[in-house]
């Protein structure tokens, strides 16, 4: 519990005095510690989160150690630049400010290069993330937002994804997300620590006003790739493989705006606050759209014909990942705002010709 202290006061009654009291007012924790730490805040979904926070008046703390991140995707608040492997920085970190929440991005995310170098994801995406907990324990932090992925189903057996559907990773980074999902439930238990999962499906699109946008290097998404494309900056885009049980015989996936993960964020972060319980969800628009889909609506928007290369199948794909959002409706009073493809694309496309990093 968290107190303002006023002092002793005097106590009197119809001018009588009654002696001293010591007054605090309890519980101030909601109004007055609004600071939330965003780990990989730099990053391309942490950049529009810090965005939206700030838009929603918090006030935020990035902590990223640029390594994939970009300075100038931070666009407010505060930027520490460290790495969640240094304890001592993490521990002066929590000295110097007071956090409400900790919305957790930092990790690697490349399903390939997991499977190439899994000591990299575990030690970044699994033993960084148990320092981070165990300065927030030291500090009486107990609110966690995690950024968690589609990757824990692996192959699905059923379409639409639910939350209860079998949690198989076919790849190290699944199975780290999901290391971290069951040290959070755990956690919860023994030390009371409260988060809400996130499994996004595909992020995709960029800040509307193209301040933010997607940019990593390598970049290895469809979309940027297609859109690189578009505006000249690569020469063609594979298509890794046209054989799939699909209607066209590409992969299907469920592109979601990244504002809209913001919003599920925000909502998360109220949810939490509110003192809600742990939750797990998926966060996708439940609609999908395959390779060959996304090309022809690229094509549309920018109206540029896009050189494509047929290519094998990539590693680790399954042929459909389409969620089922309800729980995340029902839980987080939330729903996506931008969910047309084209929308989507179209954001993407003007960052693509308006990038600052
Ligand atoms: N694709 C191509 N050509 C490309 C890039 C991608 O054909 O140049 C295809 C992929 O094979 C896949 C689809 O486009 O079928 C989407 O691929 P992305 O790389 O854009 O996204 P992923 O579906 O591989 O990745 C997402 C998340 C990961 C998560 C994974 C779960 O970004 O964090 O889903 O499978 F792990």
């Amino acid at each position: 519990m968290k107190y303002v202290y006023l002092g002793l006061r005097s106590l009197r009654l119809s001018g009588r005095y009654l002696g001293f009291v010591d007054v605090r007012i309890e519980n101030i924790e909601d109004r007055w510690m609004k600071k939330v730490l965003v780990t990989g805040g730099a990053g391309y979904i942490g950049s529009h989160i810090v965005k939206a926070l700030l838009e929603a008046g918090d006030e935020v703390v990035t902590f990223d150690n640029l390594s994939e991140g970009h300075r100038d995707a931070v666009v407010g608040g505060d930027l520490v630049q460290g790495d969640l492997s240094d304890g001592p920085l993490l521990q002066s970190l929590f000295s110097k400010y007071e956090f409400d929440a900790v919305m957790h991005f930092a990790a690697n995310c490349r399903v390939g290069e997991s499977v190439k170098d899994p000591e990299k994801y575990y030690k970044n995406n699994v033993c960084n993330l148990l320092n981070l907990l165990a300065v927030m324990r030291r500090h009486h932090v107990n609110r966690m937002i995690f950024s968690s992925t589609a990757a824990v189903y692996g192959n699905p057996v059923k379409v639409p994804i639910e939350e209860l559907h079998p949690l198989q990773p076919i790849n190290p980074y699944g199975f780290t997300k999901l290391a971290v999902e069951n040290i959070l439930r755990d956690y919860s238990r023994a030390y009371g620590l409260i988060s809400v999962s996130l499994r996004y499906f595909n992020a995709a699109g960029a800040d509307p006003m193209a301040q933010l946008g997607e940019s990593h290097d390598p970049e290895t998404h469809l979309i940027p790739r297609v859109l690189a494309v578009a505006s000249g900056r690569l020469a063609e885009v594979e298509v890794f493989g046209t054989d799939y049980p699909t209607e066209d015989g590409t992969c299907i996936r469920d592109y979601i705006h990244v504002n809209d993960l913001a919003l599920a964020h925000l909502a998360a972060l109220k949810h939490l606050r509110g003192g809600g319980e742990n939750l797990i969800v998926n966060l996708g628009n439940s609609r999908g759209y395959s390779v060959k889909e996304i090309i022809k609506c690229a094509e549309r928007i920018t109206q540029k014909k896009i050189r494509v290369v047929h290519s094998s199948r990539r590693e680790g794909d399954p042929p459909v990942l389409v969620c089922d959002n309800s729980q995340a409706r029902r839980q987080l009073h939330w729903q996506p705002k931008i969910s047309s493809l084209d929308e989507i694309i179209q954001t993407s496309w003007k960052w693509e010709q308006n990038r600052r990093y």
